[in-house]
């Protein structure tokens, strides 16, 4: 049976984005194929969390994943620092690891550049990571959103070079996934880039928000004064709208809008009204899932045992497998 695996960093809420992005297409998968989903607590200490809030950041991501639609008897549901085989998959990765390749990285730079005073060797070993997270399980397919592409890139290297190193056909190469369809983008509000945990307050539209929260938010999104002819092509705020319509619209809708603005008649707080509105559906029974589940400490606990279990038997069977490889021997 194929292998999925896709994880998250509990640094926030679950949004809109991670939800069209990952959790989705997980969800979808779940169905058909060997499925591993993960909180990537290790990942989150490169913004060094106080410990007092660690692990309650990891309580409410699991509880969003299965409001979202995990299922934690279908997929393997688990938490990477359950799996300390991570840990030592990371240190033999990063023994052929170079510099050069970890410094060209795009979010690495984007992220020294955000936080100079923390330009810690997690951050750089980021896709070392991020690749044994996905290689421990021997994952071939990777439901992501567009930004992880280059860190999947890497991956790929990762496992070649292992591969070729040791000569053992061992690690499959995992692919970025989304059902054969481009890899997603889900836009902030705020007018540029995509919808991010850190982007700033009113970027990002979070599946446990209330609806008053929802319409405000959208409400808010940056707009401009419209169109002054006919088909002008949409500036990025504009742009932006539109995509997370057709995310979350119908295309009717979206076409009914596409024409408004194109015979410059659109009147942006129509569209934000229809929008807000679509969002509050969607994310109302998720929504009122995780206010159950973030209540329920029995189903979150077993959530978490029954997936540490599974995860370490896949985990321990590849560590055992790869010192072999590498010339470990016990005396
Ligand atoms: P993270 O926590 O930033 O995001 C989790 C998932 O959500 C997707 N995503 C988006 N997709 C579309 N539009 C957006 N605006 C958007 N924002 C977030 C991300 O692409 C991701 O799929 N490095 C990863 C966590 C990770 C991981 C892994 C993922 C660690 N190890 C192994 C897969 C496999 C991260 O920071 O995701």
């Amino acid at each position: 049976m194929e292998i999925v695996l896709s994880g998250i960093r509990p640094t926030g809420n679950l949004h809109l984005g991670n939800y069209f992005g990952a959790v989705k297409n997980f969800v979808k998968m779940q169905e058909e194929a060997n499925c591993f989903f993960f909180i990537a607590d290790y990942h989150s200490l490169t913004t060094h969390p106080k410990p007092g809030d660690l692990h309650g950041k990891v309580r409410q991501v699991l509880a969003e994943y299965l409001a979202a639609g995990l299922d934690p008897e279908k997929s393997t549901l688990y938490i990477q620092s359950d799996l300390p085989e991570t840990a030592e998959l990371y240190l033999f990765l990063n023994m052929n690891a170079y510099l050069g390749e970890l410094e060209r990285v795009t979010t690495f730079k984007e992220k020294a550049r955000k936080q100079p005073d923390n330009v810690n060797a997690g951050l750089l070993t980021y896709p070392s990571l991020m690749a044994a997270d996905i290689i421990i399980h021997k994952a071939q397919k990777v439901p992501v959103g567009k930004d992880q592409e280059q860190n999947l890139e890497m991956t790929r290297t990762f496992a070649r070079r292992f591969n070729r190193m040791y000569q053992e056909d061992y690690f499959p190469i995992p692919q970025a996934f989304n059902f054969g369809e481009e890899l997603v983008k889900v836009p902030g509000l705020d007018g540029s880039g995509k919808m991010g945990k850190s982007e700033g307050e009113g970027n990002a539209i979070f599946l446990c928000d209330d609806p008053k929260t929802i319409r405000k938010k959208v409400m808010r999104a940056v707009t401009d004064s419209g169109p002054t002819e006919p088909f002008q092509p949409k500036p990025e705020p504009i742009d932006n709208l539109f995509t997370l319509l057709k995310v979350m619209s119908t295309p009717d809708a979206l076409a009914h809008f596409e024409e408004q603005y194109n015979s410059c008649n659109i009147r942006y707080g129509d569209l934000k009204k229809h929008l807000a509105e679509e969002i509050i559906l969607f994310t109302e029974p998720i929504r009122n899932r995780i206010l159950e589940l973030s209540q329920d400490d029995a189903a979150i606990s077993k959530a978490a045992r029954m997936g540490a279990e599974k995860a370490r038997e896949s985990a321990r069977k590849t560590l055992r497998e790869v010192r072999e490889i590498i010339g470990f021997k016990s005396f």
